[in-house]
């Protein structure tokens, strides 16, 4: 199976190019410079070379506080992109596997969100990203659009790799407690996308839509952090923990704002025989590799 991935750098990109490694997959990666998914010329180029069986989207703007004043160039990557690659996979008649957020949620919820729940992104990167997966859903048939949330990994940055910084830098730092979502290691994702293309590869066939995969745990920002601490220390990447106050969302003003509570109801992707992300486990994998 040939596998066409964008985004090869980034968090995602980089552990799906990890797990694919020693499979029957043919794994052809781009990253934005051989591969901008904003330009229909070099997708066109690109795909007719490589004639894949599934695209993969990893590519995306993630900058959610710098998205606020980049409006035109979040709207050009998470929903011009996807769209320009919903075409090529309707035109090949093959499926396209897209990564979304739960930044499409507003957070008012009380209970866990399903994927069929009504959408109300409070910033402009939550409703780029909604503005892409409305794209790809109204130009190919064939799609699965996998809504994550709160990814971290041993590459790029994330919140994990902040606040071990912050943890060596400082004796004390106070940290958001009042927003609710769950943690999710990009490996996981990585290898529930791997999954779901295998699964086509045998199958010929998957039970398109938009799923939720996420950490198995749902925590605040706050609890995120004591066990990134506790963990750290336990793996001597942190000799001491730093003493960890909580905060409210006003205490720490950012340009966007963001979800009070953003967990997923994942029993849909359940169903497909994916699991939710262990995400204490992805922490000892990270912590171990950096
Ligand atoms: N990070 C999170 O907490 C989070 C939460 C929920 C959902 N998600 C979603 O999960 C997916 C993966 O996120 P991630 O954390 O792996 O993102 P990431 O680490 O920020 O990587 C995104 C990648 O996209 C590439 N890219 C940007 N513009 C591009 C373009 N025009 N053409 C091709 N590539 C382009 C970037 O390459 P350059 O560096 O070269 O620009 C970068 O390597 C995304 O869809 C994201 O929206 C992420």
């Amino acid at each position: 199976m040939r596998i066409l991935l964008t985004g090869k750098n980034g968090q995602l990109g980089q552990c799906f190019q990890d797990v694919v490694e020693g499979t029957e997959v043919e794994l052809f990666a781009f990253d934005s410079t051989e591969l901008n998914i904003t330009s229909a010329e070099q997708i066109d180029q690109v795909i007719n070379r490589i004639k894949p069986d599934v695209i993969v989207n990893a590519a995306a703007y993630t900058a959610v506080d710098k998205a606020e004043s980049d409006t035109e160039v979040a709207y050009l990557v998470n929903a011009t992109g996807p769209s320009l690659l919903a075409e090529q996979a309707a035109k090949l008649d093959i499926p396209l596997i897209h990564i979304s957020t739960d930044y499409v949620f507003d957070g008012e919820a009380v209970e866990p969100y399903k994927s069929s729940d009504v959408t109300n992104p409070q910033g402009v990167y939550g409703a780029s990203k909604l503005a892409g997966e409305e794209l790809v859903t109204a130009t190919c048939d064939k799609y699965i659009i996998l809504r994550t949330a709160w990814v971290f990994s041993e590459y790029g940055n994330n919140f994990v790799k902040t606040m071990l910084r912050l943890g060596k830098e400082r004796d004390s730092l106070g940290v958001v407690a009042d927003q609710y979502g769950s943690p999710t290691y990009a490996g996981d994702i990585a290898k529930a996308i791997l999954t779901l293309c295998l699964n086509y590869h045998s199958n010929g066939v998957l039970a398109w839509g938009i799923y939720h995969f996420a950490g198995d745990m749902p925590t605040s920002w706050h609890g995120f952090t004591r066990a990134i601490f506790y963990k750290a220390q336990q793996h001597g990447v942190l000799l001491e923990q730093p003493k960890l106050a909580a905060i409210s969302s006003e205490q720490y003003p950012t340009p966007a704002k963001r979800p009070a509570f953003s967990v997923f109801d994942t029993e849909e992707i359940r169903d497909l025989e994916i699991s939710s992300s262990p995400w204490l486990r992805g922490l000892d994998k990270v912590l171990s590799r950096l």
